[in-house]
């Protein structure tokens, strides 16, 4: 995507540079930032951070970390334990797990010296694929809202909620839930988007609302409990989210906050779609998602916030008494029968169709 006529991807691997380059995301939108990984360590590091994030990218991110360790060691034992490291750093998000699998599988069938060189070409293929399966998604995700704009006929305009980010910063271009958007704004639809803010980080307010910014896409920054109020008034057409990891049965694990919405879609007719890559579903959970695990997260996140003081440095202030407890669960699961329909790079699936349409690998 574009940034003041600048193409970037979130991530990117230059030919012959030993390092990987992203965009810093643990300090969007007030500052923009290109890092770089140079080691397993910096990996897990910027996944830990959240310098990198959502669950595409931290999967991409994570095949680069496992190229960096096999550059200093390319044995057996490096191997597996630089998977360990990077499979530790985020539970819920399953593409981590899928890419690492993956990578891992093929490059035990190479020599130790040459695992280095094979890992950068697979972590190249996996980002290039991602950008692919994402076009693939905008594309399907289109005729959705226009079907959607026709049923207005074409005014006003259409009204989308999202929630956290689902972006091109959260996989390695486009993005999942907001690649529809930026394809339907391009053909000349006119929408807007309500923006969840995404307590306790922020994602929608600090990243969707930049690169919804950045691309020209009528947008609203609303507060997380909002939403269904908006539902109520006939504010909102259709909401559109991400996954982090969906089940075979469809059973959706999403940032926290996403099961909420998707109740109220269902108690005021609005349709609620998932957009995501096949590389987000976890078949080897049939029924549900009883058994996963939910990022538990750091209280800090929900009793503090950050942003910019009146100088413009970067700050974060206390919001609740100090001594005060907080929970903070990074995810929730939306049952499938809350979902009305999933758009992945294979088409527009029924949840109890899903298993059958998406070839499992
Ligand atoms: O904790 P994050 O910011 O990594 O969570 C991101 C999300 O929940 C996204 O909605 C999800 O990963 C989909 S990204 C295409």
């Amino acid at each position: 995507m574009k940034i003041n006529g600048t193409h970037y991807r979130s991530i990117w691997h230059e030919d012959g540079d030993d390092g990987v380059a992203y965009i810093n995301q643990a300090v969007l939108p007030h500052r923009f930032e290109i890092a770089r990984l140079e080691s397993l360590a910096d990996a897990v590091e910027a996944i830990t951070r959240m310098q990198v994030r959502g669950a595409p990218l931290i999967g991409v991110a994570a095949v680069y970390g496992l190229a960096l360790a096999l550059r200093e060691d390319g044995s057996d034992r490096s191997l597996a334990q630089a998977c360990a490291a990077l499979l530790a750093t985020r539970p819920t998000a399953v593409n981590l797990r899928n890419f690492i699998s993956r990578a891992r599988a093929g490059l035990t069938q190479i020599a130790p010296a040459d695992r280095h060189a094979a890992a950068i070409a697979i972590a190249d293929t996996i980002a290039e694929e991602d950008i692919a399966i994402c076009t693939a998604i905008a594309a399907h995700g289109l005729g959705i809202i226009a079907a959607a704009c026709e049923r207005k006929g074409g005014r006003p305009e259409i009204n989308i909620l999202t929630h956290c980010n689902a972006g091109w910063l959260a996989t390695v271009d486009w993005g999942t839930a907001l690649a529809p958007i930026y394809l339907a704004h391009d053909a000349g639809i006119s929408l807007h988007v309500w923006v969840d803010e995404t307590r306790p980080r922020n994602q929608g307010a600090s990243l969707t609302a930049l690169e919804l910014g950045w691309h020209g896409v009528a947008h609203t920054v609303i507060a997380d409990n909002a939403g269904g109020h908006l539902m109520q008034q006939g504010e909102v057409d259709l909401c559109i989210v991400g996954a982090d990891r969906v089940a075979a049965n469809g059973d959706t694990a999403n940032k926290i906050g996403t099961y909420l919405k998707a109740l109220a879609a269902q108690d005021n007719g609005v349709p609620f779609y998932v957009a995501l890559p096949s590389t987000t579903i976890d078949w080897t959970m049939q029924d549900g998602l009883a058994g996963l695990e939910v990022e538990e997260r750091s209280a800090q996140e929900v009793l503090t916030i950050a942003g910019l003081d009146d100088q413009g440095a970067l700050t974060r202030v206390q919001l609740a008494p100090a001594g005060t407890t907080a929970r903070n669960p990074a995810f929730d699961i939306t049952p499938a029968r809350l979902v009305t329909r999933f758009i992945t790079e294979y088409g527009i699936h029924a949840p109890q169709d899903l298993a059958g349409a998406v070839p499992h690998p």
